[in-house]
């Protein structure tokens, strides 16, 4: 009953300032959900004019996929971020995009960016590729795994603009390697990153991240934290909702982003989140 039911229900997200409240983000619109315990298709869109994209979450049963083959909390608070973010992204690589959200949601909301979108895991890089044709999205695909810089390297022939990644640090062992692939992709350019990371799940280690990049790499880091709302829609008249049904909702959709979030008071989820902006000094040539 349950597949049903979030099938037929949309969810709206809002990306706020911690500090006090106001606007950071808002427009990402998630119009189909999980099945349980099984394959899901999610639909979004920015605003009701922008183009639908689909995401494809991959199998509990399918093989070395690691954990990105879910849609992940983080992800959608980075792509409500970037979607308001007025400046020009240029040429863009996400690292661990897992499912692709916040790639397909750069190559859906910004045109003038180029993005590649790579991962450690081959199924995954596979599901990308697949993912962005079904959608006619023009981005690419690459393998990168962020602990051994020759594929960087294959990747990354000239350098980077931009660099995102959601919810790419919970791993003390990758501290080291991700600061030293950021610099490696960003510094020739001076490109700045954005990486996301959930704050009930992540915040030592984002601090642990930022403070390698200071202190070791020379980069600029700030971080600003947000808190995602989360509000639940109705599309359509697919199925007939009662409170109780919308109540089980938001509960499935804690469950959904591994139990991150909790109840603002009006009744929607909300949770924190830690976005860092990480810039590097534009290597002065000659
Ligand atoms: C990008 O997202 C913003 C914020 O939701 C929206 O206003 C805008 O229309 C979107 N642009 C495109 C091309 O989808
Ligand atoms: C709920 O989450 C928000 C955002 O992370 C946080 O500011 C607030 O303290 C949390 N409330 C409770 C009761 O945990």
């Amino acid at each position: 009953m349950l597949a049903s039911l979030i099938v037929s229900l949309s969810m709206s997200y809002t990306l706020l300032r911690a500090s006090d409240r106001s606007l950071a983000g808002t427009g990402l619109r998630h119009t189909s959900g999980r099945i349980v315990n099984g394959l899901s298709e999610s639909k979004f869109s920015f605003g009701d004019g922008g183009e639908t994209f689909t995401i494809s979450e991959i199998s509990d049963y399918e093989e070395g996929c690691g954990i990105g083959r879910n849609i992940w909390e983080a992800s959608v608070a980075l792509s409500c971020f970037l979607a308001s973010y007025s400046e020009s992204m240029g040429r863009t690589l996400e690292i661990g995009a897992g499912v692709g959200l916040v790639g397909h949601s750069i190559a859906s909301n910004s045109s003038k960016a180029r993005v590649v979108m790579t991962d450690h895991f081959a199924p995954l890089v596979d599901n990308l590729a697949s993912s962005l044709l079904r959608n006619d999205l023009k981005a690419t695909t690459a393998l990168l795994d962020w602990r051994e810089p020759e594929l960087a390297d294959a990747v990354a022939s000239g350098s980077f603009d931009t660099v995102v990644g959601a919810d790419v640090i919970y791993y003390y062992p990758d501290v080291k390697p991700i600061a030293a692939i950021l610099q490696h992709l960003l510094a020739e350019a001076g490109g700045t990153a954005w990486i996301a990371s959930p704050d009930y799940r992540a915040a030592e280690i984002g601090q642990a991240l930022a403070a390698t990049l200071r202190d070791k790499h020379g980069a600029i880091v700030d971080e600003e934290k947000y808190i995602l709302v989360s509000e639940v829609g109705e599309i359509g008249d697919e199925a007939e909702q009662t409170e109780t049904d919308k109540e089980d909702a938001i509960v499935h959709r804690r469950d959904f982003f591994g139990g991150a979030g909790n109840d603002s008071g009006g009744g929607e989820p909300e949770a924190g989140h830690s976005i860092f902006r990480v810039r590097f000094p534009a290597v002065a040539k000659g």
